[in-house]
């Protein structure tokens, strides 16, 4: 049951956790998108709002609803997803990066929906700006989590995202595993720091993968003014 406080851990504390995917559009019906749900997101999102915390959630396209109790920001493409998170920046203490952010968006969007023409259609696209890469360089006094989703190396290249876009945990997920990754109830996920792997979790449900990180943040957050 969920209407009680889990514990005060995080309170006073605002945190931000950007859940589902980005939509590109193509042309007015028309996107690209990802397999992301929202569900490990939202429940990062819930998990922080049970341990007491101030809680906006910028959502892309999600399969899911989100949690009670939290301010909900809905964007469609990365660029907004962008504007949105740097907009509240400033005053956040926590951010947990769980969207699938697109990394290519088309370099002309149609405002007429696209007549097919041909028997090949060749699409031009052009890099979207890395959120978090952007936040890491703007760091002040937040605590930042990415996320990183890989088939193969998840060390190696977790670590490589962690020391890139300056994020003090990443958590990763080997997405070719079943039971892990976009999508399902579960997850099973290894949490690096700046030290190297800091936690390694077995086969779980979201749900309980949220509640372990927050309070692994928890744990992991300078006492302020002490
Ligand atoms: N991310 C982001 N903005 C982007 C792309 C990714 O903020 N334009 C964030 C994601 O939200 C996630 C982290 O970066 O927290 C890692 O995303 P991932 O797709 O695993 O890594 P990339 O750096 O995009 O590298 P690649 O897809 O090539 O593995
Ligand atoms: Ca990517």
């Amino acid at each position: 049951v969920s209407w009680f406080s889990r514990n005060g851990k995080l309170a006073g504390k605002r945190v931000l956790v950007t859940a589902g995917g980005t939509m590109e559009r193509l042309d007015p019906v028309r996107y690209l998108t990802n397999d992301s749900s929202g569900k490990m997101g939202f429940a990062i999102a819930e998990a922080a709002r049970l341990m007491g915390a101030d809680v906006t959630v910028v959502a892309g396209r999600t399969a899911v609803s989100p949690p009670a109790g939290v301010r909900v920001v809905r964007v469609e493409s990365a660029q907004q997803m962008l504007e949105a998170v740097t907009g509240v920046y400033e005053e956040t203490d926590i951010v947990v990066k769980s969207a699938a952010v697109a990394d290519y968006r088309a370099v002309n969007v149609s405002d007429r929906k696209l007549k097919k023409s041909g028997e090949k259609l060749v699409l031009e696209l052009e890099r979207t700006t890395d959120i978090l890469e952007t936040l890491g360089e703007r760091k002040t006094h937040q605590f930042l989590v990415g996320f990183a989703a890989e088939t193969e190396q998840v060390e190696h290249y977790a670590m490589d995202k962690l020391r890139r876009k300056h994020c003090d945990l990443i958590v990763a997920n080997d997405v070719s595993k079943d039971g892990a990754g976009f999508n399902g109830d579960t997850n099973i996920v290894q949490v690096f720091g700046t030290e190297g792997l800091v936690e390694s979790l077995p086969l779980l449900s979201k749900r309980e993968v949220a509640i372990r990180l927050m309070e692994l943040i928890a744990g992991r957050l300078t006492p302020r003014g002490g």
